[in-house]
């Protein structure tokens, strides 16, 4: 008895999930392994890994492009929560797997799979968020995940494809471990496991070497509307296009890279290189444009919650409750969130230069030091009176 009849497997074409058709069905007793590619703008022609599939062995081998959900259902939610893990990750991998966990449970149930299983091993935070999403969508479907059980060197990995007549072409071997979509790339591994070593600039596609980057800036304005980006320089443009767009600015001018120490669920630290310069830009504008259309108070207290909701999304808790309801308060924030905001880009900084909203709560008459102030500054001294008391009090009782 295997441990499944019909499975639908995630697929990258890379070795571990390439790997996993053989495995599944020998050693495993899985009859019918289905393979399914998510598009998600990573720019990447996946026919031929829909191919590959099949001389591993799949029975059916499934492409799904869901770019455009994936920026819209997963990317705008996260931008409207102004989302950085540990203050700095814009989650661009993170976003991915609960669409991709989606996408193995709608596919499970259509061709009647009894499991679904991906290649993630047993030390990253891709497992959980697979995992943790999937008993979400469906907390009967069982979840095979053979590369945290294998036990196999990526070697090893290797010669057991090739028993099963699988080619992994020679290419320049390289040493990092990579993920891409539409919203960045993540980097690791290899030269980089040293925290001490600059990152080469090989590691880098989106983004400009800051020697590289043009000698004079250039200026964007983002349109917001509820929240949501909708426009880049005065043209209304589709959630993918205006991604895509603003990745070829921003990186063009070396906007956009991270380099980190990150705090994995699973309890380890790694060294992690990001690029996600539209990613970055856009969450520095919203935030700003926030700035400019919501109450200090309503501003502030959403900074914890945007922080607990980075960390859901980080710990693969996209479709639990605790997410849900703060969607609830996020969405409610964002009414008044619409306007524009300009930004300058110049040797990878995104300086926000402007903003302008007809929901504005920005009051000239208040703010200005000219002579058409319409501050009460004589109101001010009984305000302080008051909100110094406790401190006065305090101070009087500890000196006497
Ligand atoms: N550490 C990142 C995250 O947990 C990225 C992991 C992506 N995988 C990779 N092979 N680099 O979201």
């Amino acid at each position: 008895m295997g441990r499944a009849k019909k499975v639908v497997l995630a697929y990258s074409g890379g070795v571990d999930t390439s790997v996993c058709i053989p495995y599944l069905m020998h050693e495993w007793g899985v009859e019918e392994v289905i393979t399914l590619a998510a598009d998600l703008g990573q720019g990447e022609e996946l026919k031929p890994i829909q191919e590959k599939a099949l001389r591993c062995g799949a029975v059916e081998s499934l492409v799904e492009d869901v770019t455009k959900t994936f920026v819209k259902d997963y990317a705008f939610p996260a931008i409207c929560a102004n989302t950085l893990y540990d203050n700095r990750y814009p989650l661009s991998t993170a976003l991915a797997r609960p669409l991709i966990a989606k996408l193995l449970v709608d596919a499970a149930a259509k061709y009647g799979a009894d499991a679904v299983a991906h290649g993630c091993t047993g030390k990253g935070n891709d497992q959980v968020r697979f995992d943790v999403s999937i008993m979400a969508l469906n907390p009967e479907l069982k979840v095979l995940a053979p590369a945290r059980e294998w036990g196999m060197s990526r070697e090893e990995a290797i010669s057991y494809g090739e028993k099963f007549g699988i080619d992994f072409p020679v290419k320049k071997s390289s040493p990092y471990s990579i993920d891409k979509n539409l919203l960045g790339r993540s980097i690791e591994a290899g030269p980089l496991e040293d925290p001490m070593t600059e990152p080469p600039e090989e590691v880098y596609e989106m983004t400009k070497a800051i020697a590289d980057t043009p000698d004079e800036p250039e200026y964007v304005e983002i349109g917001f509307e509820h929240g949501i980006p909708v426009s880049l320089n005065g043209d209304r443009l589709d959630p993918v296009a205006l991604v895509s767009q603003l990745n070829a600015i921003a990186g063009k001018h070396g906007v956009g890279r991270i380099d980190m120490i990150e705090n994995r669920v699973v309890g380890i630290k790694s060294r992690e290189i990001y690029e996600t310069p539209a990613l970055l830009v856009l969450i520095q504008a919203h935030r700003d444009l926030e700035s400019l259309t919501l109450t200090a108070d309503v501003t502030q207290y959403k900074r914890g919650i945007e922080q607990t909701y980075s960390q859901l999304i980080y710990q693969g808790l996209w479709y639990s409750p605790l997410k849900q309801a703060l969607d609830a308060f996020i969405a409610q924030t964002q009414e008044r969130v619409t306007g524009t905001v300009r930004l300058k880009l110049f040797k990878g900084n995104a300086m926000i230069v402007g903003r302008q909203s007809d929901n504005s709560i920005y009051t000239p008459d208040l703010a200005t030091y000219g002579a058409d102030d319409q501050f009460d500054h004589k109101a001010a001294e009984g305000f302080i009176y008051i909100w110094g008391l406790p401190t006065r009090v305090w101070s009087q009782s500890v000196k006497s």
